[in-house]
């Protein structure tokens, strides 16, 4: 993955990874406050629905045992009444059912039945139809219940219409002078008990009975809130047995729905910061990158010997500050370069002119011999003087003729000019310089598919020659002296190869090191000037390229040079 790329993804991921864990912990932190809060809340209703309906209970309890009290008006007189014989003229009983009616109103109650002592309803306001029917169910309750409050479905009578009505009651037995009556009385269970336990839209109830037929309806919120099965309060019948049941429901305040807006909005923010990230990521990366790339390339350029190249600083921070190194160290290395070629130039033209100097002595030798010779063959009048004559002047002759030549070899050398590049086929140079060994040496030519090259043609040409010049020397004393010369490209298709190889004696290790120095030679005899390849070596150089000698592989010497495709480029090292 590319620096950016990966610059990018590591931004997002540290902006991403807060994000989701702080998502993660809101999350568990509401869930876990608001089951809590659920559970206070579902708690809290129970008590509040166990409270009113223990408040309601005892008020019924003891309004009904205050009227059941024999010191009450209305039991006190129905006792009398019963003891006297009395109860059941006409105007009693009429007057005492009128006061049952103000009395059940005046405890807030809306049923009452009294019964008698055979059980016979002598008094209910609330439903007259039942006046004087057989009730046994009034004591049988009071003494069940020992006034213990109950619930029960009572029919009550409004003008034209009869209703069932669940009502919480208390039933209780009256006694005086012997006589017993009955008594029960209890209260509507109305909205008002539920209203006591409803929170808008947090807590809501209703009341159904056995069957499931909804007594009390709940607020129009229920739906809403009931999603978790309600608490359920049965209300006990005289007997036990529930008749009815409470059923409250508490909403865990959309618990879900929080969860589910809080993952949305992390969701959101995540994919917010993630695009934030992005694109600060990828301009800063892109900065950055394009810095390094520019730092990439300049160290491509310095591989490649452009030392002019220099790479822009466009920042302060660190990048900036390596640009700018980078560009003090290209400088340093432009002029140490510099110096360095200057002062291998001098030391070359100083060993040139040191050789130069050995070369020329060489001859004076000779000729100061023969004129000395000469002086004193003279001086002695030597008979054979003449011959002596024409044997110096020979020598004298022949070494100057020597002289001139080191001279004018030596003038060709010194004056040898900087190439002048133009793109050439090496191909066609080695080839046109063959034709002239066609006939004279064994030229073997094997030459690749090479690319143009930027070189001085003329140049190229003088190297061929002098490689191949001294090949043909090597190989002069052997019968099957072969002489290859091949070409061929670079792996990297940045430089070719020109080889030139015999199997002559090849190149001594000792002087492999010296052979490229001018006038060293091992040829004196022959008129060699030891410049050949200090000429094929400085042209090389010239070219940006690079000589060396190896051992061909059945003896013999093996000279490779190596030439840059382009001028100006510097060879890495070889890839042959
Ligand atoms: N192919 C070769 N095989 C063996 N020795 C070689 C070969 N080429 C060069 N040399 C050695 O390197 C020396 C220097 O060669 P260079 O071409 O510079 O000078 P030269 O050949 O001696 O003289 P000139 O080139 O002036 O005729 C040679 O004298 C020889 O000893
Ligand atoms: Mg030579």
């Amino acid at each position: 993955m590319k620096l950016r790329g990966r610059f990018t993804l590591s931004l997002a991921l540290a902006a991403l990874v807060p994000i989701l864990v702080a998502a993660v912990v809101t999350r568990q932190v509401i869930a876990s406050s608001s089951r809590a809060g659920y559970e206070e809340d579902r708690n809290t209703a129970e008590t509040a629905i166990r409270r009113e309906l223990d408040t309601i209970a005892n008020e019924v309890h003891e309004a009904v045992g205050s009227l059941a009290d024999n010191r009450n008006p209305l039991v006190g007189q129905l006792l009398l009444e019963l003891a006297k014989g009395t109860l059941y003229d006409g105007k009693v009983l009429k007057s005492l059912r009128e006061q049952g009616g103000q009395v059940m109103r005046g405890l807030s109650l809306q049923v009452l039945t009294v019964t008698g002592p055979d059980d016979r309803v002598l008094i209910t306001p609330h439903y007259r139809d039942a006046t004087d029917d057989a009730n046994p169910m009034v004591r049988d309750r009071a003494v069940k219940t020992s006034g213990t409050a109950y619930y029960v479905n009572e029919q009550v009578r409004t003008g034209p219409t009869v209703e069932t009505v669940l009502v919480v009651e208390s039933a209780h037995l009256s006694r005086k002078d012997g006589f017993t009556v009955a008594l029960a009385a209890g209260r509507k269970v109305t909205d008002k008990l539920l209203a006591g336990i409803r929170r808008q839209g947090r807590v809501d109830a209703r009341v159904v009975d056995m069957k499931g037929q909804v007594l009390l309806p709940p607020s129009k919120d229920w739906a809403k809130i009931a999603k978790d099965p309600p608490i359920v309060m049965p209300l006990l019948g005289p007997d036990g047995k529930p008749v009815a049941k409470i059923e409250v429901a508490v909403s865990d305040g959309d618990l879900d729905q929080v969860l589910r807006n809080i993952t949305l909005v992390s969701a959101l923010a995540a994919l917010g910061a993630l695009c934030l990230v992005v694109l600060i990521g990828l301009f800063v990366a892109k900065r950055t990158a394009r810095d390094l790339e520019k730092l990439v390339e300049g160290s491509l350029a310095a591989a490649r010997g452009d030392l002019e190249h220099r790479v822009p600083v466009r920042s302060k921070d660190e990048i900036g500050a390596v640009a700018a190194a980078f560009n003090f160290m290209m400088e340093d290395l432009k002029s140490s370069k510099d110096r360095l070629v200057i002062a291998e130039r001098i030391a070359a033209w100083q060993e040139i002119a040191r050789r130069l100097a050995h070369e020329i002595k060489n001859p004076l030798t000779p000729i100061q011999m023969a004129m000395d010779t000469l002086r004193k063959t003279w001086k002695k009048q030597h008979p054979d003087f003449g011959e002596i004559l024409e044997e110096s002047t020979t020598t004298v002759l022949q070494e100057a003729d020597r002289l001139k030549h080191i001279v004018s070899e030596f003038a060709n050398f010194a004056r040898m000019p900087k190439p002048e590049f133009s793109r050439i086929d090496l191909n066609e140079v080695v080839r046109s310089a063959m034709t002239l060994y066609q006939e004279a040496a064994p030229v073997e030519v094997t030459l690749g598919e090479l690319p143009e090259v930027d070189a001085d043609k003329a140049q190229i040409n003088q190297i061929v020659l002098n490689l191949v010049e001294n090949a043909r020397d090597a190989i002069s004393k052997k019968p099957d002296g072969k002489i290859t010369v091949s070409t061929k490209l670079g792996e990297g298709s940045d430089r070719v190869f020109l080889i030139i190889e015999d199997n002559g004696p090849g190149v001594p290790s000792e002087i492999k090191d010296k052979v490229f120095a001018p006038y060293f030679t091992t040829k004196h005899a022959k008129g060699g000037t030891g410049l050949g390849l200090a000429i094929v070596h400085r042209i090389v150089s010239d070219h940006g390229g690079r000589i060396s000698i190896a051992d061909a592989k059945g003896g013999g010497a093996r000279f490779t040079i190596e030439l840059p495709l382009r001028n100006g480029a510097t060879l890495l090292a070889s890839r042959i």
